[in-house]
């Protein structure tokens, strides 16, 4: 199975080094033998059909801070459109940076390889959260796969375990805290009693929240989550524009201390019901979905086995880079009619 990936930052050197490290063990589990016949980042490519060294790959992009300095494979200037377009590949592997105002450049990435017949596994919420029910229905008019366990929850197979493990059951309701930024700072002011600005702080120097983190404080990044799930799961055909959106801004200490005294606590909660919203709720912190700190859960009630909660890390990149070798053997399966889907 050829991959290009498109991308070489946090996730996508996880995902190589995990591929290489992994090699013998999804040959013999899963009969999944990859092959990386390119990398694309910002400057440039590296293409070699016989397939990247990996670990050449991270040292040049480590060194010389882009993978086109790799002697004899590398290609300064050119870009991922013409690496999608003309070299032979199966899979395109999408993990360039979230943009929430117009999708890109992950939005085209993901078009010209749909359009060329090639399966798609992105990492990315922008290009998801703006076209999802477009994207779905142009994969499946070109016969290709588009998988994207990796946008909800990091490795957390949220995705995956609402449509597989709950087949023949009912969703009727879907709550969750999608956004770890967000959980750590309502943690922080919950159990310190930090304001919200010393909370941010922390997050920061911890490198939990990004140097701009209006993206998660505003609910965006909870919202992008919901809407990937409400298509993927509810079969809502929405968008961001659907969702109605409050991020934590708002939310006070004194906010914090009187939710704590009614002994509940506040977080921020994307919910999928008749209606589509992220808003800060008060929740009882015994609840199985009022989990601590970057934590990520989510709550799916059902019509027959009830409530059930997932919890785990929302991001990081090897817990990144793990949903998507979950998205490739998914394909390979799919592929193989060892499944319908
Ligand atoms: N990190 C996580 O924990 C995590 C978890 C879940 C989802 N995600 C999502 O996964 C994606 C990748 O995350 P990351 O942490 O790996 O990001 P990152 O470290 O910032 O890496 C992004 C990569 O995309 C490359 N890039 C930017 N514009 C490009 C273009 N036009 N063509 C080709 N490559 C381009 C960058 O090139 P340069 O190296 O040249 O700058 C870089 O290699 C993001 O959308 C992110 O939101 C990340």
């Amino acid at each position: 199975m050829r991959l290009t990936l498109i991308g070489f930052g946090t996730v996508g050197q996880s995902l190589i080094k995990i591929l290489a490290i992994k090699k013998n063990e999804l040959i013999k589990k899963f009969g999944l033998n990859p092959k990386v016949v390119a990398i694309v980042d910002s400057k440039g490519a590296a293409i070699d059909e016989k397939g990247i060294d990996p670990f050449k790959a991270i040292k040049v992009k480590q060194l010389k801070n882009s993978i086109s300095w790799i002697e004899g494979i590398g290609h300064f200037g050119m870009s991922a459109i013409d690496v999608i377009k003309n070299v032979e590949t199966d899979i395109v592997i999408e993990m360039t940076p979230t943009n929430i105002s117009n999708g890109e450049p992950g939005l085209s990435h993901i078009k010209t390889a749909i359009f060329n017949k090639r399966h798609v596994i992105t990492t990315n919420k922008g290009p998801l959260a703006l076209a999802l029910p477009s994207l779905m229905e142009l994969a499946s008019y070109n016969k290709v796969k588009l998988r994207f366990s990796g946008t909800v929850g990091g490795g957390t197979p949220i995705l995956n375990f609402a449509k597989k493990c709950l087949l023949g059951d009912k969703i009727i309701s879907i709550k969750g805290i999608l956004n770890g930024t967000t959980n750590y700072i309502l943690t922080k002011m919950h159990k310190e009693e930090l304001s919200m600005e010393e909370a941010l702080k922390e997050a920061q120097k911890l490198g939990y929240a990004e140097a701009d983190p209006s993206y998660d404080i505003e609910g965006i990044d909870s919202a992008c989550k919901l809407v990937i799930i409400a298509n993927w799961i509810m079969n809502k055909r929405i968008s961001i524009k659907d969702v109605k959106i409050e991020g934590i801004k708002k939310v006070t200490l004194k906010d914090v201390n009187e939710a704590k005294k009614r002994g509940n606590a506040i977080k921020l909660i994307g919910e999928l019901n008749e209606e589509a919203f992220v808003k800060p709720m008060e929740i009882p912190t015994v609840n199985p979905l009022c989990v601590n700190g970057s934590l990520n859960a989510v709550s799916f009630n059902t019509e027959n086995s009830g409530e059930i909660t997932i919890v785990g890390k929302g991001a990081g990149g090897k817990e990144t880079a793990s949903a998507i070798i979950r998205d490739l053997i998914d394909i390979k399966f799919n592929l193989l009619k060892l499944y319908g889907g």
